[in-house]
């Protein structure tokens, strides 16, 4: 079978590989792949500055965000032949820490978790995949296509339920108004669940034109590309999903007392910017404001994922999806392009044996 494969730590080491199909011992799921998103991370992994292949090989297949149809699964599973899927990307690190123990792996305590396609464990992008069932998650058939973006929805989902979380610290908090940083994918998905919410929505993201304006616009929300509006916009809470340094201080300092950022763009590193940490430290206090980082979801944000993907709007949600490419092509897939919001790679192109959608 086809699989895209990487040697972690190595630039330019990325090929379509051929491989013999999953072995049991991955699960027992068998799971016939539809597509794979292509992320920030993707990118790193093949850039050779993030990724580790599982224990005793030197190549990991990537692919995190996954779509797939099931082609064969246990009686007893919860799964049938046809069901279309997208696979849990952690796993619970061994030991297990106190949050692993009860199925909370997004907060991981020691760090030996494995996530597939990215730490120690081989990704959903090849023609097949096999897993076990309680990391295989079902997409409602309504979705088609745009079931690809489940996973990204589910590191939102997980944004956004702590920052509920966070926010009952007190009887009387009620956000009104919500600012997303950055309109790409993860941006547009937080906003979608925004707007979910009944929040007066604003988006912030550089671009002024193309499509990512009339997405937030058709969300019933206001778009800026100036960051001089910011200081007029007051939100309640901050999904900040740039990364950018500039931005996550901008972000920070923009919030009305008692708000809440959270920070779930992961900056590049060895960007300086200079801070007045003391300023900012007297404004968080004086405001009683909360910043925190979000990163992966488990099983229970998956199901939230799932259920705002099913109540938004399918003309909107296919709009995310700006590229397909076929795995041969996975190069330009890789390549970012200015117009580029969600880039999938499409395993039912150029497949030889009749299948697709
Ligand atoms: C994935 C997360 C993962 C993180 C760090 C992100 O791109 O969506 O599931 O935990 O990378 O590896």
């Amino acid at each position: 079978m086809r699989a895209l494969t990487v040697i972690p730590g190595q630039a330019n080491s990325a090929r379509l590989d051929n491989m013999p199909e999953p072995s049991p011992g991955d699960g027992s799921v068998v799971v016939r792949t539809l597509a794979i998103g292509i992320c920030g991370t993707d990118r790193e992994i093949v850039a050779g500055k993030y990724g580790w292949a599982p224990p005793g090989e030197s190549r990991l297949v990537i692919g995190h965000e996954s779509l797939g149809k099931v082609e064969s699964a246990p009686i007893d599973s919860g799964f049938k032949p046809g069901d279309l899927v997208a696979g849990i990307v952690r796993r619970p690190d061994p030991v297990p820490c106190p949050a692993c123990a009860v199925g909370e792996w997004d907060m991981c305590r020691n760090g030996l978790y494995t996530e597939r396609g990215i730490k120690e464990r081989h990704g959903f992008g090849s023609d097949f995949f096999r897993i076990e069932p309680k990391f295989l998650v079902k997409v409602d058939s309504a979705l088609g296509a745009a079931g690809v973006l489940l996973e990204p929805t589910s590191v939102v989902a997980k944004a956004w339920d702590h920052i509920e979380r966070i926010g009952a610290r007190t009887a009387s908090w009620k956000a009104r108004r919500v600012l997303v940083t950055g309109a790409g994918p993860v941006g547009l998905l937080a906003a979608m669940i925004g707007a979910e919410r009944g929040l007066d929505l604003h988006v912030l993201d550089r671009a002024q034109s193309g499509d990512k304006p009339n997405l937030v616009r058709a969300l019933g929300g206001t778009y800026h590309s100036d960051v001089s509006e910011l200081k007029s916009i007051e939100p309640d809470i901050v999904l900040e999903c740039t990364g950018a340094s500039q931005v996550v201080l901008d972000a920070v300092a923009c919030v009305a007392p008692g708000g809440i950022v959270c920070l779930a763009g992961v900056s590049s590193g060895g960007r300086k910017i200079e801070i007045d940490v003391g300023l900012l430290n007297r404004e968080m206090v004086l405001e009683n404001n909360v910043v925190f980082g979000s990163v992966n979801a488990n099983r229970a944000h998956y199901e939230a994922a799932a259920e705002a993907l099913s109540r938004a709007s399918k003309p909107w949600l296919n709009h995310l999806i700006t590229r397909r490419v076929a795995p041969e092509d996975w190069q330009s897939a890789l390549k970012r392009r200015d117009d580029d919001i969600k880039v999938v790679i499409d395993f039912t192109l150029g497949r030889t044996d009749g299948q697709s959608h």
